[in-house]
């Protein structure tokens, strides 16, 4: 059994990151009683450990508007300060200070990845990796070799146990309940296979733009920021094989599998798109050709998946805001009553934010004389997307050393490695407006079926596609 760690180091601490979800998760999981070690807040900003406390007050007033004013002293009571230069050794004995009696501390590098190296080798020569874990934040790395550089870096300070590379989409509730709903069940199994499945589609939209982050965008862009990442692990979970248990290697091996099989990406089968106006962006280059939008084909050479499709699409300023699968099954292989029309084949429908929802698309039987058909759901949902917020949930299983839902070494690689060709393939850059659902030459990336995306809707339940389904159930 790992032990809990007995402090929390975070470097970036006066960061947007920390502002919006790292402070707010803290909260909870004192709340939750499941955290009560001292707290070390590190950055360089010139601040005193009062104004950093007014900080994290006021992240929480922003973001945990119901409080317990309880709950909040006693986090504030955790928080220490370390000011200073990531580079100067001084900076890392002053922490070494603030451990205090702390001997198996959990470091957090909410630190732009450029710093990552310079943080972990600080740590390790200042003896503050000592029995230590480190949490890395994505992006891990910029590209394949960047990702590899890394990974041997992390490796000179940390053991491969002790480092945790977080992607806060495996946090998320409705991405775990994907995992849940098809390992605890049976009746999917014998359908979920290139027999039955026709094509799988995930599109995570957002309506939001940089939203203030031209800077960082401009070093990530759609494909790095989160198809690389979020959408990757999406299709794994989708796409693996059936763990033999819930456990740290087990799941990370039949993920690792997937995208070892899934073709690198063809320059061919991607669109990149950029919202209009994203040039004027703060941070962002006039003659950017960075992509706001992305949309690709995959192809997974496996027993299981050989020759469906795989459909994925992520984009900002798009129409809503929400993140869906659909699962196409085939048709079935006669006809019976005509009328069917192809091109409604049934599916399987899982929104994963920002609500919960399952949906299984069939036909029934119109009301009334002859033998006419209708489209309808099973619907299943779930209103409250995230019981627990996914940062709350990763750290907590970070500091007693649960690395089930943190990202492996030869993870990250394999899913790097999908996405390296397109990285340097300089693919043109169509423009699009705001609000609409991308370049119109995403179209082309559904070639088969006359369906083209489906785009998903306000609610779970209103979703519209080429073909006419996403009616109410
Ligand atoms: C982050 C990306 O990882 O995920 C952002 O950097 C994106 O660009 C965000 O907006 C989306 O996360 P969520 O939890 O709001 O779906």
């Amino acid at each position: 059994m790992p032990q809990s760690s007995d402090a929390l180091v975070i470097f970036g601490a006066t960061g947007d990151l920390c502002y919006r979800k790292i402070y707010p998760a803290l909260y909870h999981l004192v709340e939750h009683a499941r955290l009560d070690a001292p707290v070390v807040g590190v950055a360089r900003a010139g601040w005193t450990l009062e104004q950093f406390a007014a900080r994290v007050r006021e992240s929480l007033a922003k973001f945990v508007p119901q409080a317990s004013e309880e709950a909040v002293r006693r986090l504030l009571a955790l928080v220490r300060y370390v000011d200073g230069d990531y580079r100067e050794r001084t900076t890392f004995q002053g922490l070494r200070q603030a451990l205090g009696a702390a001997v198996r501390p959990l470091h957090y590098l909410a630190i732009p990845p450029s710093m990552f190296p310079v943080v972990v080798t600080m740590l390790g020569a200042s003896g503050c990796a000592a029995g230590a874990r480190v949490v890395v934040e994505k992006p891990f790395g910029r590209d394949l070799a960047s990702a590899l550089e890394l990974n041997r870096t992390l490796h000179e300070v940390f053991e491969e146990s002790a480092i945790f590379r977080i992607d806060h989409y495996l946090g998320k509730e409705p991405v775990q309940n994907l995992l849940y709903f098809r390992f605890a069940n049976s009746f999917l199994e014998p359908v979920w296979n290139r027999n039955y499945v026709a094509s799988v589609e995930i599109t995570m939209a957002e309506r939001i733009g940089v939203a203030g982050r031209g800077r960082f965008y401009e070093e990530a862009g759609a494909i790095r920021d989160v198809i690389q990442n979020h959408l990757l692990e999406i299709v794994a979970l989708l796409a693996m094989e059936p763990p033999v248990r819930f456990a740290r290697d087990a799941l990370r091996d039949e993920k690792v599998k997937v995208f070892r099989a899934i073709r690198p990406l063809d320059p061919q089968g991607l669109v990149r798109g950029q919202f209009s106006g994203y040039r004027q962006e703060p941070g962002v280059a006039p003659d950017s050709r960075v992509e706001t939008f992305a949309a690709a084909r995959l192809e997974i050479d496996s027993w299981r998946w050989g020759g469906v499709p795989f459909y994925v699409r992520a984009g900002k300023y798009l129409p809503v805001t929400a993140t869906e699968v659909v699962v196409d099954l085939r048709a079935p292989p006669a006809n019976v009553f005509g009328g069917l029309a192809p091109g409604q084949p049934n599916y399987l429908r899982f929104r994963l934010g920002p609500d919960v929802a399952i949906a299984l698309g069939a036909h029934a039987k119109q009301p009334g004389p002859g033998m006419q058909g209708r489209e309808v759901e099973l619907f299943v949902s779930q209103q409250q997307g995230d019981a627990m917020d996914a940062y709350e949930r990763l750290i907590g299983d970070a500091l007693i050393g649960d690395a089930v839902l943190f990202a492996r070494e030869d993870e990250v690689e394999a899913a790097w490695a999908v996405v390296d060709p397109v990285l340097r393939a300089q693919t043109p850059v169509e423009q699009y407006a705001l609000g609409s659902w991308g370049p119109k030459e995403a179209e082309r990336i559904i070639l088969e079926g006359p369906c083209g995306w489906h785009n998903p809707g306000e609610d779970a339940h209103s979703w519209t596609r080429a073909c006419g389904q996403g009616a109410a159930p």
